[in-house]
């Protein structure tokens, strides 16, 4: 009897590829090859440089974890060819105009398909919304090999859950939902998949019903957010700090703990979007989930516009101000800066004038500079008019007031994006969302 997928993968006959090595590619990759062996590609040559050396580009994974692993990094796509499972975790980005942009997905869909062999699965981990991997990305794949879905090859769908920054909550600890074009196929992957994920896997109903589960956890949370900035904006005009309102609100059994603050990243602040176009496509305005994205991408101004207004009242000019913003990555403890919101409070400022500096113990000066056109500050100044704290990093959070003044020239004025100094600040002129 022909061995299952499932045992050429355990008795190392045959090969898994991992497509596109990220935050969410990258650590599926070594988790596999503790057990199977893969084949780990990516086409930006650097990466599978550094990657090759035992480095993560995106420094969320230690060098030790690459110890042991039966994995082979390369941007050939020769070499995907033996595969018999694919993994696709490519970028699934928004373009200028918040719409979806599948050429990462369409482009990896197309380069497995010159590959595809009948009996091979396909299976899709990046967040896109419901229909996406039938619609979009299984036509990129048969184009030309004319393979017939399940007679051929399967289809597959498995979103990742990680959060960068978190070591609690990583691939294995996550329960992980598994959907597939057939019952054969779900049960391969539910196999395939347990190898590596502890928590267990939960089998969605169909591919849709996946997607659609993926895309709602983050816009869930993106509206949730949406609402506490929206208190904010209100509780700001009214004087009352929001902090405060929370903690008072959160000793009720059934509150939600949310805070507000700038919603950066390539996943909540994206993801949304991906549900909004689809839902227009079959005739729907999403209000409610586009009124969250309205009001959450208004963060930053918002925070610029207070800055301002507070450095007025302390008898400052605007032109030619100095700010000194802490924290240019778009989430604390972490080197990215893609997807960083702090961008929109730089740009703001300087829009009026201000002469605005960023400090960031993570970010790398190449990138903020490429993304951004904005310079990273290491030594920092003692006259700045205003500070704007606007990323929790752990080198920031213990800071006293007396850093603040020192840094500051007379009349200072602190501004704490994530409230993390309420109730330490005596001295200087303080506002938190
Ligand atoms: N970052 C997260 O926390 C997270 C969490 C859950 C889900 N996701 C989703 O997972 C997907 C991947 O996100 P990520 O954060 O890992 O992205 P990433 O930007 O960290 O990495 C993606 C990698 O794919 C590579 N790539 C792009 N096009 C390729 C192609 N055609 N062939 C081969 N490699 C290619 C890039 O060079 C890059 O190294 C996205 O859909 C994202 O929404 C991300």
């Amino acid at each position: 009897m022909k061995s299952s997928l499932y045992q050429q993968l355990l008795n190392k006959s045959t090969t898994i590829t991992i497509i596109g090595l990220g935050y969410v590619g990258l650590p599926l990759a070594l988790a596999f090859a503790k057990y199977f062996r893969v084949v780990a590609y990516d086409i930006n040559e650097s990466r599978i440089a550094q990657l090759k050396q035992n480095i993560d580009p995106s420094r969320e994974i230690a060098s030790s974890q690459f110890l042991e692993k039966d994995i082979f990094f390369t941007s050939n796509p020769d070499d995907i060819a033996a595969s018999k499972i694919y993994i696709i975790t490519v970028p699934t980005p928004i373009d200028v105009y918040n719409l979806p942009d599948l050429q990462p997905l369409k482009s990896a869909s197309n380069e497995v398909g010159k590959v595809l062999k009948k009996g091979d699965y396909v299976v899709y981990e990046s967040t896109v919304y419901p229909g996406c991997t039938e619609e979009d990305c299984l036509p990129e794949l048969i184009k030309e090999n004319k393979f017939r879905l399940n007679q051929d090859f399967k289809l597959g769908y498995s979103p990742e859950r990680i959060n960068p920054g978190d070591t609690q909550h990583t691939l294995e600890k996550n329960i992980k939902l598994v959907s597939s074009s057939d019952e054969e196929s779900l049960e391969q992957l539910t196999k395939i998949y347990s190898q590596i994920v502890t928590a267990g896997i939960h089998q969605a109903t169909s591919i849709r019903v996946a997607e659609a589960a993926k895309i709602i956890e983050n816009t869930q949370r993106d509206l949730n957010i949406a609402l506490m900035n929206e208190l904010a904006l209100i509780f700001d005009k009214m004087g009352i700090n929001t902090h405060d309102v929370l903690e008072a609100a959160a000793t009720k059994w059934n509150f939600q703990a949310f805070s507000p603050g700038l919603v950066g990243g390539h996943c909540i602040g994206v993801d949304p979007y991906y549900l909004t176009y689809k839902a227009k496509k079959v005739g729907y305005n999403p209000n409610v989930i586009l009124s969250g994205r309205y009001v959450n991408d208004g963060m930053g101004a918002h925070v610029a516009k207070k800055t301002m207004q507070l450095m007025l009242k302390q008898g400052k000019t605007i032109q030619n101000a100095r700010v000194l913003v802490l924290g240019a990555t778009f989430k604390e403890n972490i080197h990215d800066v893609r997807t960083s919101r702090v961008v929109d409070i730089l740009h703001e400022l300087a829009d009026f004038g201000v002469c605005v500096e960023v400090h960031d113990p993570y970010a790398s000066q190449e990138d903020f500079r490429r993304y951004y056109g904005f310079e990273l500050i290491e030594q920092l100044r003692s006259d700045y008019d205003a500070i704007v704290v606007a990323v929790a990093h752990k080198e920031f959070t213990d800071l006293e007031e007396d850093f603040f003044i020192k840094h500051s020239s007379s009349n200072p004025l602190l501004i704490d994006v994530k409230g993390i100094y309420r109730k330490k600040i005596k001295k200087l002129l303080y506002w938190s969302l």
